[in-house]
């Protein structure tokens, strides 16, 4: 007699798709996709992000998460326009932008194109050049920097990234490995607006890596395949890797992981987030005030991400700079 089960859909018994054995189920497509809308809602609901209102905007980056979290929200019935950033990453940034915009027009969506070298004069690879550091770091300020001011400028109630459960766990382990405490108290899927900021949130936290890219087929979201080229050297893809050995082993690892953190641990990191709400995103002192190049707030005279470009595509005046802070570990 063959005992071999053979697994059903969770919800209809129909064939399935994909098999979840972190959650013990599996799923035909109708009911996969409905899983991971309802994953999204539920965190937009549990961690208070946005409500049915809201004018949100999307940083899209032409990669699978990103553009499944925008036709997540468009399903679930959010107004949602999106944002890519042209990062100058060579064919890979011009390919990334594409998927986006095609993914856009064929929704009839509004998509929002700023591209970092004709708005700034430089692309992240000079950036990597001309700083120190690994050029996530460059590459993160920029980004920030952009969402925050297109977000403000557009009069968006919420910015809103597509940081997966695989991201967030990665970040949360690199975070704790060196036990940083102002960064363990800001890893939130939530950051409020406050002092000229927008409110920016994290909805996929819920769904893996894995789940997205299977979504994206179902749905036929086209989307950039290749990683980031300058990626080489980045320790948060070592951390995945590890993360996912974990999750072999132990189905639900990831989960338990970084929502037990949530759950449990972050409150014990309280203080360290009251000292660091008296410090901006690059962890110096408030008060903040309007830098006085670009008028984001902060607390030099000059903001990281203008002392960046200075030091990249030095104009008139030069500044000196340091960029500080690792970017690629914090997010405001
Ligand atoms: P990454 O920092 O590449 O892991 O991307 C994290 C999230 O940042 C993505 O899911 C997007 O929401 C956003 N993002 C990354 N690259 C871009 C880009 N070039 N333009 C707009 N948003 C981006
Ligand atoms: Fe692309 Fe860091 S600059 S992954
Ligand atoms: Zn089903
Ligand atoms: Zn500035």
């Amino acid at each position: 007699m063959n005992h071999t089960k053979v697994m059903r859909c969770k919800v209809c018994k129909g064939p399935i798709v994909i098999e979840l054995r972190q959650h013990n189920a599996a799923f035909c497509a109708e009911h996969f996709i409905a899983f991971c809308q309802n994953q999204v809602a539920r965190t937009i609901k549990k961690f208070w992000m946005f409500g049915p209102d809201a004018k949100v905007l999307v940083a899209v980056s032409g990669g699978k998460d990103s553009l499944a979290l925008w036709d997540i929200l468009i399903e679930l019935g959010y107004d949602v326009d999106g944002l890519v950033i042209g990062l100058g990453i060579g064919e890979y940034s011009n390919e990334s932008t594409q998927f986006a915009r095609d993914f856009a027009t064929r929704r009839e969506l509004t998509l929002h194109e700023y591209d970092l070298a004709s708005e700034h004069g430089f692309t992240v690879p000079d950036a990597a050049k001309s700083t120190s550091r690994v050029p996530c770091s460059a590459c993160g300020l920029s980004k920030r920097h952009i969402f925050d001011s297109v977000a403000i400028d557009g009069g968006y109630d919420v910015v809103v990234t597509g940081h997966n459960l695989d991201d967030e766990a990665a970040v949360l382990w690199g975070n704790v490995a060196r036990w940083q405490a102002e960064y363990l108290a800001r890893q939130h899927p939530v950051l409020p607006a406050r002092n000229g900021f927008p409110r920016k949130c994290k909805p996929l936290i819920r769904l893996s890596e894995r789940e997205m890219a299977a979504y994206c087929v179902l749905r036929n979201i086209d989307y950039v395949v290749e990683e980031c080229p300058m990626a080489a050297g980045n320790k948060h893809l070592e951390y995945k890797a590890l993360l996912n050995d974990m999750e072999v082993a132990s189905p639900g690892a990831k989960h338990h992981f970084y929502f037990g953190f949530l759950d449990r641990a972050a409150p014990l990191f309280a203080d360290a987030f009251e000292a660091s709400d008296q410090t901006n995103s690059h962890g110096s002192e408030l008060p903040l005030s309007p830098c006085s190049s670009c008028g984001q707030p902060s607390s030099n005279e000059i903001c990281a991400f203008c002392k960046l470009v200075d030091r990249v595509a030095p104009s008139a005046e030069p500044v000196s700079v340091e960029i500080s802070a690792r970017s690629d570990m914090i997010d405001r």
